[in-house]
């Protein structure tokens, strides 16, 4: 069968890399892919962008595409998989009412509110209703949140009162263009991070592996939020008492609220949780898609099928398969571009690959292109390294060979990844 696998990054690539493994798949398309994606065996690019939904839906007739799954979530909010529905085709993601979930977090509030799902108090405004009394009434941090898609970079942490005003403020006034047309206020929160990714079929849910990413820019989880600099699975937080605890407050009510509610989502869904120091899984928001870099350890622990769970999960029959899991550590190094998370350098080219292709793991691309045989930087994040060990601290050891193997003027990446999992090991 073909498979077209729609964005271009590192997610992408490990998707694309794990559909091409099934002895089922004859050929993976990637739209638009990277330098990865088109030097892979089984692999082909197609030069389409992810938000182009009539090309997409056009080439998957056309070269008679059997499964698409979509990667990131601009597409998703704005109907891509209605799109491949209404013209038969079969599309692995949630459609625009469901994924509605992370396209408008003060929608995603209101919803958790009337499921009971535990998440932190807050409260919405637009520049029309703001109450600068009510935020001076609330303890800091506060964490300000432009509403909409902001690619990540829509969280403020304030300080103070001043600052949370002034990020409110900046947000109604375009920083963020749309996406700050609303704004949600809330508590901070303290406790440990964990992603919780399950897939649905819009009643049954698998879960996949447990994984952790590190959103800040620099070690010891200092300095600017970033789309994730380095993930591994499994997530030791998310112990066996906390997955049964995830699964029942927040999985289970959301993926039922949102059937009864008409929206069933398939797909996958993704939860951001802080664990509180007592054990709440508090939701920190719902993504309809996987995580970016968390999908490249994740993926690279699979050991099932990828396009047999998708199928089954569109045919509405995720209760009767399962997936399997590699019983090892996987662990992924973000290797970005200078300037990431601001406005980057790219059209560097990038040594090292081919000596890194045959030490052990897997580096997968994110932010590259391919330019007279030559791969160069294209975007913030550019590598993922992975490596697997039987501990977290060996897949590390593994991942970190990599990037010592790849350079390129201005790469930066952090030397700590995994260090609160390899904390719980030792
Ligand atoms: P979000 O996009 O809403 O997940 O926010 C991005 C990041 O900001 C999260 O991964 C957390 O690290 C942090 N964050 C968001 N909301 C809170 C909160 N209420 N308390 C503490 N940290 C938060
Ligand atoms: N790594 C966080 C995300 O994909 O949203």
């Amino acid at each position: 069968m073909k498979v077209l696998v729609v964005g271009g990054g590192g997610r992408e690539h490990a998707l694309a890399w794990r559909c091409a493994a099934s002895p089922r798949v004859g050929e993976v398309l990637v739209a638009p892919g990277n330098a990865g994606t088109a030097t892979e065996p089984k692999m082909r690019n197609i030069p389409i962008p992810a938000e182009d939904t009539r090309a997409l839906v056009r080439v998957a007739r056309a070269e008679r595409v059997e499964l698409t799954i979509i990667g990131p979530e601009g597409p998703l909010v704005d109907g891509v998989v209605d799109a491949f529905t209404a013209a038969g085709l079969a599309c692995f993601g949630p459609n625009r009412a469901a994924a509605r979930l992370e396209g408008s977090k003060a929608h995603m509030k209101e919803f958790l509110r009337r499921h009971g799902i535990p998440t932190a108090r807050s409260a919405t405004f637009t520049s029309a209703n703001f109450d600068p009394d009510w935020v001076r009434a609330q303890r800091t941090p506060l964490v300000v949140k432009a509403s909409g898609l902001a690619a990540g970079k829509g969280v403020v942490i304030a300080e103070s009162i001043a600052e949370a005003l002034a990020s409110a403020r900046a947000m109604f006034a375009g920083q963020f263009a749309q996406a700050g047309n609303e704004v949600v206020i809330e508590e901070f929160l303290p406790g440990e991070e964990a992603s919780f990714i399950v897939m649905a079929d819009g009643e049954h849910i698998l879960p996949l592996a447990s994984s952790q990413d590190h959103k800040r820019r620099d070690e010891g989880d200092r300095g600017p939020n970033t789309g994730g600099m380095g993930a591994y699975s499994p997530a030791p937080v998310v112990t066996r008492a906390m997955h049964a605890r995830i699964m029942r407050e927040v999985i289970e009510p959301t993926v039922r609220g949102l059937a009864a509610e008409g929206t069933p989502f398939t797909g996958f869904l993704y939860a951001g949780i802080m664990v509180a120091a007592d054990g709440t899984p508090n939701v920190l928001e719902f993504n309809c898609r996987l995580g970016d870099p968390e999908t490249q350890p994740i993926l690279t622990r699979l050991t099932s099928d990828l396009t047999v769970l998708c199928e089954a999960a569109l045919a509405g029959r995720l209760d009767q398969v399962s997936a399997q899991w590699d019983p090892r550590a996987a662990l992924g190094v973000i290797m970005a571009a200078a300037g990431y998370p601001a406005s980057v350098r790219t059209g560097d080219a990038i040594e090292g690959l081919e000596a890194a292709a045959r030490l052990p793991g897997k580096i997968f691309h994110g932010g590259t292109r391919l330019e007279d045989g030559k791969v160069l930087t294209s975007g913030g994040r550019v590598l993922c390294a992975v490596g697997l060990g039987g501990t977290v601290a060996l897949a590390q050891r593994q991942a970190y060979a990599l990037t010592d193997a790849v350079s390129w003027p201005g790469a930066q990446y952090r030397r700590d990844i995994g260090y609160r999992a390899m904390a719980r090991e030792s």
